[in-house]
């Protein structure tokens, strides 16, 4: 029989991390080895015990992928940590600007270890940006609308940044012909990217994952929507992310990368 996988789970108590223990717990080749948080340090999940410290559990379990899911202000300190002690990221945790995802990229490849960032794992929400950089060729007014819990703690949410960018690679500047615009409450129209694209951040309790990418023309809209009703639609790409980084020593920004 080949050998399971040795996973560990950071922020194994949050959200995402007890979605993860369970998807992990249901694939056959697979094993949890173990779950850090700063919560229920002590206690069990999944068959293991919480231990408080990322670096510590690196050093004495035999991890070879660490499945992050804490927060933005972690997530850097978390990845390099991860790479350091030559255990393989898959990194769902959102907040890394482009320089430290540059400065992951060469650590990863410098190490030679598979590695994978991903804003988001839902496939659908994947397709969705995908349609939504397509659409950018031919329609040059677009605007991204984001809504998620009101537990998040950035903003504008990792999927709406990645989709800002895929369209930004088809056409450099959207809306060039809107008319002078003022604002009578400030942000009303959302924060602006480089390339002009209007992103609007909506936080509301009982919505879980959800973006809008409207384009429009003269006599006519499309509109491109995904929902995340639950976490379970995360599950599938994470499982798929820990068995490429397994299988792959490359660096991976985006499930696209691996579907
Ligand atoms: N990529 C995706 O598809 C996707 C999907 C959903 C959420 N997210 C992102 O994942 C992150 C987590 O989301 P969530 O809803 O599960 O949040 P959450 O607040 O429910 O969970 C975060 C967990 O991290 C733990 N934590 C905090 N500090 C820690 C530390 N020093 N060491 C270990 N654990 C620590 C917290 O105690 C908590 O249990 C967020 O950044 C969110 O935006 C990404």
């Amino acid at each position: 029989m080949t050998q399971k996988i040795k996973v560990g789970v950071c922020g194994a108590c949050g959200k995402m991390g007890q979605a993860v223990i369970n998807a992990v717990s249901r694939e056959n080749d697979m094993e949890l080895v173990s779950a850090i948080d700063i919560v229920n340090v002590g206690e069990k999940t999944g068959g293991v015990i919480i231990e408080q410290s990322l670096e510590n559990a690196l050093k004495e379990r035999e991890i070879q992928v660490v499945v992050d899911f804490t927060n933005p202000e972690l997530v850097y300190k978390n990845t390099k940590l991860i790479l350091e002690n030559n255990v393989r990221p898959v990194i769902g945790t959102t907040g890394l600007t482009e320089a430290r995802l540059d400065e992951i990229e060469h650590l990863s490849r410098k190490k030679s270890l598979g590695c994978l960032i991903a804003p988001n794992f839902a496939v659908g929400a994947v397709l969705m940006m995908m349609f939504a950089q397509k659409a950018s060729k031919y329609f040059s007014n677009g605007e991204i609308i984001e809504i998620h819990h009101n537990k998040k703690k950035d903003a504008p949410s990792g999927t709406a940044v990645k989709t800002a960018q895929l369209m930004a690679g088809e056409r450099e500047k959207f809306s060039q012909d809107n008319c002078a615009e003022t604002e009578t409450l400030k942000g009303s129209r959302g924060g602006v990217t480089e390339s002009n694209i209007h992103i609007h951040s909506v936080r509301l309790p009982g919505f879980v994952a959800h973006q809008e990418v409207i384009f429009g023309a003269p006599g006519q809209a499309l509109t491109i929507r995904h929902d995340s009703f639950d976490r379970i639609s995360f599950m599938p790409g994470v499982i798929m992310g820990i068995r490429h980084v397994m299988a792959n020593n490359d660096f991976v920004y985006g499930l696209e990368g691996i579907l």
